[in-house]
């Protein structure tokens, strides 16, 4: 398993391009699907979850072309396939997306069931409970999400729970119904707002995305369209935090600033200076910064997805800060890894409690999961010494580029492929 090789205590200072925004990219190709004409997707994150996605789409027949390292042109006119194997829903969640889409478009679609997963038990009864809604028998059968309908229909739907997920499934099967749909307690997040206008660039009829109240009016048919991606403001916000932990000083660049706010009002609270541009944000720490108390919630709120990261600045703080984790039941993994690099942290249900210590110092921990991953390679850029980090396969689900932006900002990391060079730098005990 690849490594990064992390040598610590360099303030990262520069400017960082930021790319799209992955969790909006998983479910606009497989809105794409959805249409028998050109779809032309542009600003794509490179990264593996987009790739898998990408594989499952001609796995069912669809035809993808990349125009470039970050543009595909897809078009549905070959879908033979409605069922998606496992192999696909196993590399990620988030091909359940097809589900919605070939439902709204077919009236039938069938997906792997989704496995465990590493943050949380990630039910999806929210989505059954939409499908149902508009009309369609929805289930599970050996292993296998199904749902058909003879004919779809407009509902008036109550979501139980918040989630981003079920959300954006529900609207692409209700833009395909007869009739009007209405979402209530929809969730809000920047990816959610950009699926929706992808899908209205196709010739659907969703207005309200990004509040709570989604309403959807349906249409027979979807066309061709060029689009392209959001950037991803968790990919921003981890180099934000980059910076808050090296004391350094960075300029995320191709960011929309207002999807950040949570973030950089909890860095400007600790003492970081933020300074928002157009479509940049700056940020800047000098000093040892302060402790707060955190509560991640869905959007506006603070984003579950930033808090491991989060978690890594608030150890190096002065003082003792909290964090509830309110979303998922299991995204405090990596506290033990931060515990190997000198964290002093406790984790007490859904609550972290973290003392401030003055330095981490380097060894060698593993990635939990993606964004777990992300912050261990902060807090190793800003320990003291040599981190080695395992399993980075989980970060480059999430990360393009990732060490190559961090060294481009000063960061002294590279990644090491093969066992000879990793017994090159294993770690020796005296
Ligand atoms: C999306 O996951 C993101 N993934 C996650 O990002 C992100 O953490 C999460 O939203 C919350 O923002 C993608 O977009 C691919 P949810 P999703 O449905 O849609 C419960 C990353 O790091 N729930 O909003 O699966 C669920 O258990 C990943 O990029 C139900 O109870 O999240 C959770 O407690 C990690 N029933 C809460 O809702 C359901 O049917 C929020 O989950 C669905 C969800």
């Amino acid at each position: 398993m690849e490594q990064y090789i992390i040598n610590g205590g360099v303030p990262l200072k520069g400017e960082v391009e930021i790319g799209g925004a992955k969790n909006a990219a998983l479910a606009i190709l497989a809105a794409a699907i959805m249409t028998d004409e050109d779809v032309v997707i542009e600003n794509l994150p490179d990264v593996r979850d987009v790739n898998v996605m990408i594989q499952a789409i001609g796995a069912i027949g669809g035809s993808v072309v990349h125009l470039n390292r970050h543009t595909v042109r897809i078009n549905g006119f070959g879908i033979g396939k409605l069922s998606l194997d496992y192999e696909y829903i196993k590399k990620i969640r988030a091909s359940y997306y097809l589900l919605g889409a070939l439902l709204g478009k077919y009236k039938q679609a069938e997906v792997a069931l989704p496995g465990g997963c590493d943050i949380g038990s990630r039910p999806i009864d929210q989505h059954l409970k939409g499908f149902r809604a508009l009309g369609a028998e929805a289930g599970v059968r050996h292993g296998k999400i199904t749902a058909h309908a003879s004919h779809l229909h407009g509902s008036h739907i109550y979501m139980d729970v918040v989630s981003v997920g079920a959300t954006i499934n529900v609207m692409m099967a209700a833009a395909m119904a007869d009739g009007n749909t209405i979402l209530e307690n929809a969730a809000k997040e920047p990816h959610v707002v950009d699926v929706a206008n992808f899908l209205n660039s196709m010739g659907a009829n969703i207005k309200g995305a990004g509040t709570d109240v989604i309403r959807i009016k349906g249409v027979p048919k979807l066309h061709k369209t060029e689009y392209s991606i959001i950037p991803d403001q968790i990919e921003a916000g981890t180099f934000m935090f980059a910076a808050a932990a090296t004391k350094g000083d960075i300029t995320v660049k191709n960011v929309i600033p207002k999807h950040l706010e949570a973030t950089s009002a909890k860095l400007v609270e600790i003492g970081c200076r933020v300074e928002e541009m157009d479509d940049a944000v700056r940020v800047c720490a000098t000093e040892r910064l302060g402790y707060t108390q955190v509560k991640t919630l869905p959007y506006p709120g603070f984003p579950t997805d930033m808090q491991p990261q989060m978690a890594v600045v608030l150890g190096l703080s002065n003082g003792m800060s909290t964090i509830t984790e309110s979303i998922f039941e299991n995204r405090f993994r990596y506290v033990d890894e931060l515990h190997r690099l000198g964290g002093d942290i406790k984790v007490e249900g859904n609550i972290a409690i973290i003392n401030g210590v003055e330095e981490y110092t380097g060894a060698e921990v593993c990635a939990p999961d993606l964004r777990a991953g992300a912050a261990l390679v902060i807090a190793g850029l800003a320990a003291s010494g040599k981190t080695i980090i395992d399993d980075i396969v989980y970060i480059q689900r999430g990360y393009e580029d990732f060490e190559k932006k961090l060294r481009q900002l000063g960061g002294r990391i590279k990644i090491v492929k093969t066992e000879k060079e990793m017994k090159q730098y294993q770690y020796h005990t005296a």
